[in-house]
Order: structure tokens, then sequence, then C-alpha cells
């Protein structure tokens, strides 16, 4: 039982979203995507992850972008060396697709701009600031990422705790169990399970919303292995490459520098 704040749909443009995301460094926004668009691109995911024809080893099919498929052991948690036990694939509308000629992840992509549109739109309206024409979210990237264990061990970390270098992170809901968010609970902080039913969306803060709000903490979370399979989308919102960060770097740098402390292998 997840003891993040939850808002459902009609709640929205009622309550304040920010102070609840800067206090739990997360919200959970229920049925903000068709549980079918959601069902649809899961499908997809696992059946292009289970055969390599079909997406990850052909990227003579798609001469105009990288693949965008990352094998195990080529990025991991900063210090930590390569992570063994997931691959991913990254999707973007227009430049790389699933399948070559099918860009079946379009649904998923767009409901998900949406729900980026309506986090900014709050917390512009209560911060007094401008994320929305700030942030690259049409051009967001959408992760499909699955996790390679064949065993369960609710003890084993498959990817160690840590926070993401984001405005914000949406988790799409329909994944395995697996995924765990820190929390103080009673004064004491708790590894808390959130399992998310196909629909529901959980905003998590990243480290560049923290450089804006010093007070919010970023969303430190993981994943263990409580499912011997697992896949998860979730979508990244960042600034544009030209936007100047509260700590003086462009945002382009700051990816830059961060990417190259996470990933391994070139
Ligand atoms: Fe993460």
């Amino acid at each position: 039982m997840s003891h993040l704040p939850t808002f459902a749909p009609w709640a929205l443009g009622h309550f304040d979203l920010k102070a609840p995301l800067d206090r739990y460094g997360a919200i959970i926004l229920r049925e903000m995507v068709p549980k079918e668009v959601a069902q649809q691109a899961y499908l997809q995911a696992r059946i292009a992850f289970a055969d390599p024809g079909a997406y990850i080893a052909r990227p003579e099919a798609h001469p105009q972008a990288r693949s965008g498929y990352t094998p195990p052991n080529v990025e991991g948690k900063m210090g930590q060396g390569p992570n063994p036990h997931r691959h991913f694939f990254d999707y973007r509308p227009g430049r790389r697709s699933l399948a070559p000629g099918k860009d079946v992840l379009v649904p998923l992509h767009r409901a998900l701009c949406r729900v980026a549109k309506i986090a900014l739109r709050e917390i512009d309206h209560v911060a007094r600031r401008r994320f929305s024409s700030m942030m690259d979210y049409p051009r967001a990237t959408l992760r499909a990422a699955e996790c390679l264990n064949d065993f369960v061990d609710p003890g084993f970390e498959l990817f160690p705790s840590h926070r993401d270098f984001s405005f914000l992170t949406l988790f799409v809901g329909g994944a395995q169990s697996g995924l765990q968010v820190e929390q103080v609970v009673r004064g004491e902080k708790k590894w808390i399970d959130v399992t998310l039913p196909f629909g529901d969306v959980l905003i998590g803060i990243g480290t560049i919303y923290h450089q804006y709000f010093p007070q919010a903490v970023p969303l430190q979370h993981r994943i263990v292995a409580s499912s011997p399979y697992r896949l998860s989308f979730f979508s990244v919102i960042d600034p544009r490459k030209h936007v100047l960060l509260p700590n003086g770097e462009l945002a382009s740098q700051f990816f830059a520098r961060v990417m190259a402390q996470v990933r391994y292998k070139r």
C-alpha cells in the first residue's frame, strides 16, 4: 500500500499539486492514461524485447537514428559500475519507433505529454513560474526498461537506490511490482512498495526540480526483485537544452556531465 498522496483527475485544478509533490517527492495521478493505451504499449514493448529482430538488433532498419536500445552492462548508478540486471530502449516519436514503420507508442507518449502539461501548469500556477515553456515535454524520452532476473527476492536490488536527473519523472502504471520509493513514516525512512494499475501515473521529482525548489527532496527510489520479470515505462520531463539551470550550467552541459557519470561503456 502506498503512502503517497493520490489525486483523481477531477481533483486536479482544485487542489495544489505542488505542496504534496514537494513534501513527498511524488504523487500518484489516477486514471490519466487510457487503460488500453497503456496495455497496448506494454504488450508491444514485451514483444520487442522478446524478439530482437523486431527492433533491437536492426538499427539498419532505422538509418536516421540510433536504435535507442541500451543493452545490459552499459549504464548503472553513479559510482556503482554498470548494471547487468536490465536493458532498455528510449523512444522518441518520429525519431525512433518500436518496430520499423510502426509508431505504436505514439498514444502513450501523447497521453504522458498531456499529464506533463497538466502538472507543469499546476506548478507554474502555484510557484508563479514559467516551467511549461522551458520544458521539452513534446519531445520527452519515453523509456521501456526490462529487468532480466528470473528469481524473486524482494531484498535484492535490481537497480539501486537513486534520484533521477530530471525535472519530473512520470512512472507509467502497469508494471509488475518492484518499484519502491523512500518515504519518512513516523519519523523513520522506509521503503514503500508502489505498484500502479494501468492508467495511473506516478509523478516523481528529480534533481533539476530540486535545483529550483531546494526545500523539495527528490524522490529516492529503487527497483527490487519482487517479481521474476518486470517491464516498466517511464518518461522524463527535462528543460530544453539551452535553458540555464540555477547551478549555472546549461541543461545540455548538465545532461552531458551526469550521463558521463552513469554510462560505463560507449
Ligand atoms: Fe529512476
